[in-house]
């Protein structure tokens, strides 16, 4: 049976006795949902799976987004396959100031992954396949948590507030050059979209604060008043009692909740070690697989 193990509150839960490279049973998977709901990171250790086994667990959540950098010569070849390493085609660590590089440490501020999309996603799965001695550790933040700990008068204040999210935006704060490290193609699918500062679960009606990197301005505001606002939230995010840090082993697989979840990657010896994650992502209710592949 499957074997569910809170480790930090009704924020993260271990998975045992499940093994991902094999179809699971409706029972098994009815599980494995249930502690995804209830949790909003969950942790399945020693999972070695291949990314087409990646592919099939995690189609049963939903309809796969395919990567934004699909276009691109890349280590991996499957469109559904998010490549989160430091490893090229070639098989080699990259150099540091690699278009890859640059573009995969945007990772490294906190945000939800494809919050830049009209429609954004519901939840992410990275599974680690090399993993660094030291470093490289993903840290998540409970944004329900953060949402039912702001004042009343905060609450209110941002209610009804909306923020224009950007992945040009995101990636230009790290020091990627968005006029031209963007392929046309690229720029053409993720133009900047609305969001508002909170997320409802579909399935709990619970809150989330919705703010992260990719969240450039907002909507009526003066543009310092509101990046005053979104640094203040995501600071308020960031505070300790939120956080789980994952320290990864390899062949963790680690699932987390778009909708109210926020996380980010920790730097490592990037020049030295390899670190090679693949990631899934579940498109949120309403997203449509075959029209996202026809873009480009
Ligand atoms: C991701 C991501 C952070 C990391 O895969 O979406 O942001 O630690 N990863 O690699
Ligand atoms: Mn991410």
């Amino acid at each position: 049976m499957v074997q569910v193990t809170p480790v930090q509150g009704d924020f993260v839960a271990v998975v045992d006795n499940v093994d991902l490279a094999y179809p699971l049973n409706d029972d098994e998977f009815a599980a494995v949902e249930m502690a995804f709901e209830t949790y909003g990171v969950i942790v399945f250790p020693a999972q070695d799976i291949t990314d087409d086994q990646q592919i099939a667990f995690s189609r049963r959540f939903g309809p796969l987004e395919p990567s934004v950098r699909r276009h691109r010569n890349r280590a991996v070849s499957n469109v559904f396959l998010s490549d989160i390493s430091n490893v090229g085609s070639d098989g080699q660590i990259m150099a540091e100031k690699s278009e890859a590089m640059s573009y995969n440490r945007g990772n490294q501020l906190w945000h939800s992954d494809s919050s830049f999309k009209e429609i954004p996603s519901k939840a992410s799965l990275l599974s680690a396949r090399e993993v660094p001695p030291s470093g490289g550790e993903t840290e998540f933040a409970d944004m329900r948590a953060a949402w039912d700990t702001l004042s009343a008068e905060k609450q209110v204040e941002i209610s009804d507030l909306v923020a224009q999210h950007s992945l040009a935006y995101s990636r230009a704060t790290m020091g990627y050059d968005a006029g031209e490290k963007f392929m046309d193609v690229e720029k053409s699918e993720v133009p900047p979209v609305p969001q508002p500062l909170i997320r409802v679960s579909p399935v709990t009606g619970r809150k989330s604060l919705y703010v992260g990197s990719h969240a450039a301005y907002v909507d009526g505001m003066d543009r310092n008043a509101g990046r005053t606002l979104l640094d203040g939230l995501l600071a308020h995010a960031a505070e300790d009692r939120f956080i789980y840090i994952h320290n990864w082993a390899a062949f963790d697989l680690v699932m987390w909740d778009n909708r109210c979840i926020n996380h980010r990657g920790r730097p490592w010896q990037s020049q030295k070690h390899r670190r090679v994650m693949r990631r899934t992502t579940i498109g949120g209710d309403g997203f449509d697989e075959a029209a996202a592949l026809a873009i480009g």
